[in-house]
């Protein structure tokens, strides 16, 4: 990690249900960048159907893996995202961008978000080649089928994944 770091605190927000390598990728990067990160968890997301996983252990799922940066805290959220990041005095929220698939829905929330809180930033991290296929909706399709789904997620989220898609 880079120890030269300026940019005040940046909110990472997601479902997060589960967290993928490729999330932890924008998250790294934006700590190399941000003073602070927060990673926020939306605890009920409004347009996706029920979380497979609690926001709780969303939340732990998340910590464990940035556990050794001491500047990246993780909170669940169920306000606005510009009012989380408000309250976290965070000047930019930061989002992954895998594919043109994604463009229009960030598009569309940006300007939501930029019209609520001019003020903060957004800014959009380019997905890594080797994650820019990955999506957690992919990863519990393939876990749900029997895939292989270990190097897209951490360790110890195949596992619990396995073992609520068995249920
Ligand atoms: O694609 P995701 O991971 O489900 O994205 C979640 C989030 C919060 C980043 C996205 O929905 C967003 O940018 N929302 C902005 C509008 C808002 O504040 N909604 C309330 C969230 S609780």
């Amino acid at each position: 990690m880079d120890s030269e770091r300026n940019g005040g605190t940046a909110v990472c927000p997601g479902s997060y249900d589960p967290i993928t390598m490729g999330h932890l990728d924008i998250i790294g990067r934006a700590a190399n960048v941000f003073d602070n990160v927060v990673v926020g968890v939306v605890d009920q997301p409004v347009r996706k159907q029920k979380t497979i996983f609690s926001a709780q252990e969303r939340v732990a799922f998340i910590e464990a893996e940035v556990a050794e940066y001491p500047h990246v805290q993780v909170k669940p959220f169920d306000n606005l995202l510009v009012e989380f990041a408000r309250e976290h005095g965070a000047k930019a929220i930061v989002k992954g961008l895998r594919a043109i698939s994604d463009f229009e829905y960030e598009f569309e929330m940006n300007q939501l978000n930029r019209k609520m809180a001019p003020d903060i930033e957004s800014m959009y991290f380019m997905a890594a080649p080797e994650f820019s296929f990955l999506s957690s909706s992919g990863v519990k399709e393939l876990a749900m089928f029997g895939g292989d789904i270990s190097g897209l997620v951490p360790d110890r989220v195949a596992a619990r994944l396995k073992e609520e898609l068995r249920r």
